[in-house]
């Protein structure tokens, strides 16, 4: 088992507790908090690469932190997942995400969106509010 990597003694923050939560990441047995996500144990486990990029093989791991970049991605029980936003599982299986995760099958048999539905949904008129008088201050 890898050495832990976290913070103990926080002046400001509370102390979270111990990791008690068990789970795998490549077959390697790790240790979470409850409720802990899966990018913080995985770092936390001394583990900053969760896979590489289909492009150009380049490292990916924690970027944005907030669920926006999709760079944590990882195999979650066989599911593609944003490791930052979903929590760990006892038992759970992640995985690195080599290149592309293979997506449910639900979902590739989905229509994708034209170029014109895509438009339709992104554009429209601007909030009233943020053309309105009322936003500026009067000069
Ligand atoms: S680090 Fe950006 S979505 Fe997880």
């Amino acid at each position: 088992m890898r050495p832990q990597r976290r913070i103990s003694g926080h002046p400001i923050l509370a102390d979270l507790g111990p990791a008690t939560v068990e789970f795998t990441f490549d077959g390697e047995p790790l240790l979470a908090r409850p409720g802990e996500m899966i990018a913080s144990a995985l770092f936390a486990g001394g583990i900053s690469v969760f896979g590489h990029h289909h492009r150009d093989g380049g490292p990916q791991g924690i970027f944005c932190a907030n669920g926006q970049c999709s760079q944590c991605t990882v195999l979650a029980d066989g599911r593609p997942v944003k490791s930052c936003m979903v929590a760990v599982e006892p038992g759970m299986r992640v995985e690195r995400a080599e290149g592309r995760p293979p997506l449910p099958a639900a979902a590739s048999s989905r229509s994708r969106p034209t170029a014109s539905s895509a438009r339709w949904r992104t554009a429209g008129p601007a909030p009233a509010a943020s053309t309105s008088a009322g936003c500026w201050p009067s000069a």
